[in-house]
């Protein structure tokens, strides 16, 4: 698909560029924000699985630069963001980067050595594995990434914080559900508008972290999988035995974001240009600086050059 079929075919992809994100995903945290308000009250956040950096730019704006610039006079420090991927990412102002792999123990501690003691308010996730478009493995590998972002949830979040993460919806959403609710009174999955309906993308919204009385960190995972077995935690949402018949839990999906707004799922026309001028797709606000695929895309170019080369010594011969 060509650029400027892009930018027709996908709005949040073309408005992303006007407005200076490096991702159209950055659409998705504002339409998370417009409905849940999940910035109020924030002074720290850790960004899981952040790379290109829309979210962490969303971040910076809405919280780094408005105290920044603000005339009063700062009540204590800074906001402080921790942005964390496996891939390296363009710095951002007011966010602190570290590289590494949130499902290894070390890159959590990283991470809370930079709360050094305090606790954060917010964390957000927007992992993603490489999806394979086997939907039951593409959802385990997920589930991993959302269990790992739970763990660091577990070391940072201030009691009362909030936690956002990426699902993919499936035959295990209501298990996951059930398992964050251990953790948090108030979870919801929310299905921003500019997340494609085709998508089985979704995002638990998770309120007022409240982890069991005396819970252990070292203790997550026995109660994670105690969840819906007969021996299970009770809740009121999640009884025992609730993967099977009348106990079944139906968890509600609410849409959010402007709901009469773009529909990522349609095509747009293009912005109307000048007579005599065609119209201009715009660059990416900032390319991945080391993208997985990079090698790839210079041995392709590589390849081309010497078929190139190839064909110019027999048209010369
Ligand atoms: C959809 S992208 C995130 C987009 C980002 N929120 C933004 O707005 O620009 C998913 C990211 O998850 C990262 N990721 C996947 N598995 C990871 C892991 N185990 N540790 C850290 N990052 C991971 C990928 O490198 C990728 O950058």
């Amino acid at each position: 698909m060509g650029r400027a079929s892009r930018d027709k075919r996908d709005i949040y992809y073309r408005k992303a560029k006007e407005e200076g994100w490096r991702a159209r995903s950055a659409f998705k945290l504002l339409q998370i924000d417009e409905e849940f308000n999940i910035f109020e009250g924030v002074k720290r956040v850790v960004d899981l699985c952040a790379a290109p950096g829309s979210w962490s730019q969303v971040l910076s704006r809405k919280l780094y630069l408005p105290a920044k610039f603000s005339p009063e006079p700062m009540d204590g420090d800074r906001p402080l963001i921790v942005a964390i991927d496996l891939q390296p990412m363009a710095p951002i102002e007011g966010v602190i980067q570290v590289q590494g792999d949130i499902t290894n123990a070390r890159t959590a501690e990283v991470v809370i050595k930079h709360f050094d003691g305090c606790k954060a308010d917010l964390v957000v996730c927007d992992g993603a594995p490489d999806v394979t478009g086997l939907h039951d493995m593409d959802e385990f590998v997920q589930s991993q990434l959302i269990l790992a972002g739970l763990t660091i949830v577990t070391h940072v979040l201030r009691v009362g914080g909030k936690f956002i993460a990426k699902i993919f919806r499936g035959k295990d959403t209501s298990l996951l559900y059930c398992q964050l609710k251990l953790f948090f009174p108030v979870v919801t999955f929310a299905k921003p508008k500019s997340s494609r309906n085709s998508s089985i993308e979704a995002f638990a919204v998770c309120e007022n972290y409240s982890p069991p009385e005396g819970f252990n960190e070292r203790d997550l995972y026995r109660l994670l999988e105690k969840v819906g077995s007969p021996t299970g935690e009770d809740d009121l949402d999640c009884h025992s035995g609730w993967l099977e018949g009348p106990n079944k839990v139906y968890i509600p999906f609410l849409a959010c974001g402007d709901l009469s707004g773009y529909d990522s799922d349609r095509s747009y026309p293009l912005p109307n240009v000048a007579e005599g001028t065609s119209y201009q797709s715009l660059d990416p606000v900032q390319p991945p600086i080391a993208p997985p695929y990079k090698r790839a895309l210079e041995m392709k170019k590589a390849s081309n050059l010497g078929t190139r080369e190839l064909e110019r010594l027999s048209l010369d011969s």
